[in-house]
């Protein structure tokens, strides 16, 4: 079987390097995108009048074939010859269309071409992530509506800090998803400009209409520079740190998840669907889903980490090494593609114990803070009323009650300014109300908050939509 450049070479290649140094195994899956950029640049062949108008119909049927064939057939993608994917339609397209399938390489370089397939590979995979964002955040947003106004503490240091509604809590991994599809958006918009015609690094050597290319394949325009265009892989870094961010803000998710739904918390059932169970100790119902995607994060980071350190030491401009920047890719994209479906039907399954998290919510001092605003709106100085309530706070301590337990003599003592109502500041209702900014977890905010969250998702799908 003949290499696309045997012509200069007198010796047969070792056959251990010959194999090991092909891309087909893995690239293959970039045929579809293959034989989009191919069927943009034979049509362009035509309007530079190197290819016919029936070459260029047999062409494009050829390279129709080989996608159907392809899509119904998994052996035919198993070639043992194929050094990578554009050897493989290259050789496959003159087995069904005789040498005129050969015209088809005209004036162009596999180093544009993969340069091409990786950015319409990437610009597909942000699509399909940023549409499983959406859901994820979608159902975030129904398990929060459906929370209405239940309490749970909120902690800072992992130590009970403020109640916050539920709702809140939820909304919170709306924003950091939010966050993470527009962050894909931004890379999208980057990234989709088309490299083909700047041939093997200096432009390609036929009159290519550029423009028209870059149209066929829905980019926004040609790249600026043939020297960059075929050396550049910021967009493939950009989207797997992107990535690298969305899986470990998953794994922090999972983390919280898993320290909630442990008996000493409690707030939180597992669902079974989604939990497996110990082959020694038959109690127990172990939250394997969580601890996976906690796990992936570290090897979608790890896949990140290998793309930088294979583009740091390269010259412009293609260099084999390129080669290795794509399995990291197709792995990063793979792994979170199949996390963030998972992680939502968990979310939608998860049982919230709102019983026991209201009652967390009620104990531990919680409304330590909203007792020395109480104070502050009776003028006292913020640095007098966090000591004069750390005073009461000790004295309930010693009492083993919480602030409410005290008596209006025992305030008194610390500050005569305590007054019957400040028994009412205290309820939870009442701490929960004066958090009363945009932004903040009274229920009065939380509200619009969903509307909000709601209205950003909805944007959200508009833009995947319009892009489809
Ligand atoms: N399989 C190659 C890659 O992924 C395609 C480009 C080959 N170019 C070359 N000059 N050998 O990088």
């Amino acid at each position: 079987m003949k290499k696309m450049w045997s012509g200069r070479f007198r010796q047969p290649l070792d056959p251990e390097f010959e194999h090991w140094q092909r891309s087909f195994s893995f690239d293959k899956r970039l045929l579809k995108y293959e034989i989009a950029a191919s069927s943009a640049h034979a049509r362009a062949l035509k309007n530079a009048r190197i290819l016919s108008a029936d070459e260029l119909i047999s062409i494009l049927e050829g390279l129709q074939q080989i996608g159907e064939k392809a899509a119904t057939s998994p052996a035919f993608l198993e070639d043992d010859e194929a050094e990578d994917v554009h050897h493989f339609v290259e050789k496959q397209l003159a087995a069904l269309i005789g040498d005129v399938g050969y015209k088809l390489h005209s004036g162009r370089s596999r180093n544009e071409q993969i340069a091409t397939d990786l950015r319409l590979f990437v610009r597909a995979s942000i699509d399909e992530l940023r549409e499983e964002l959406a859901v994820f955040c979608g159902v975030l947003t129904d398990r929060a509506e459906q929370a209405a106004d239940a309490a749970m503490p909120a902690y800072t240091h992992l130590q009970r800090a403020e109640p916050v509604l539920v709702a809140h809590w939820l909304l919170a991994y709306v924003e950091v998803c939010l966050r993470d599809a527009d962050r894909l958006a931004d890379c999208r918009k980057r990234l989709n400009l088309c490299p083909l015609g700047s041939g093997a690094v200096a432009g390609a050597t036929l009159p290519l209409d550029r423009e028209f290319m870059s149209e066929t394949l829905g980019c926004d325009g040609p790249t600026a520079n043939s020297i960059d265009a075929t050396s550049d892989r910021d967009f493939a870094l950009e989207f797997v740190q992107a990535l690298s961010l969305l899986a470990l803000h998953l794994s922090r998710w999972a983390e919280e998840m898993i320290l909630f739904s442990n008996q000493e918390y409690g707030f939180i059932g597992l669902p079974e669907s989604y939990s497996t169970g110990s082959s020694a100790m038959p109690q127990k119902k172990n939250p394997d889903l969580l601890e996976l995607v906690r796990g992936k994060a570290g090897r979608v980071i790890g896949n990140a980490t290998a793309l930088l350190i294979t583009l740091k030491g390269l010259p412009l401009a293609y260099n084999k090494d390129l080669q290795e920047t794509q399995e990291p890719l197709f792995d990063s994209s793979d792994t979170v593609l199949q996390l963030l479906p998972l992680v939502t039907g968990w979310m939608k399954a998860a049982e919230f114990r709102h019983e026991r998290m209201q009652q967390a919510a009620q104990s531990g001092f919680m409304n330590a803070w909203a007792a020395a605003t109480y104070l502050v709106r009776r003028g006292v100085p913020s640095r007098q009323s966090h000591e004069q309530v750390g005073k009461a706070v000790q004295i309930a301590l010693e009492k083993s009650c919480e602030l409410q337990g005290l008596s209006l003599e025992d305030l008194r003592s610390i500050n005569p300014d305590f007054g019957p109502d400040f028994y009412e500041s205290l309820t939870l209702a009442s701490v929960l109300a004066i958090h009363d900014v945009p932004g903040g977890t009274a229920p009065t905010r939380v509200q619009p908050a969903l509307s909000a969250a709601r209205q950003k998702i909805d944007s959200l799908r508009e833009e995947i939509h319009a892009h489809a």
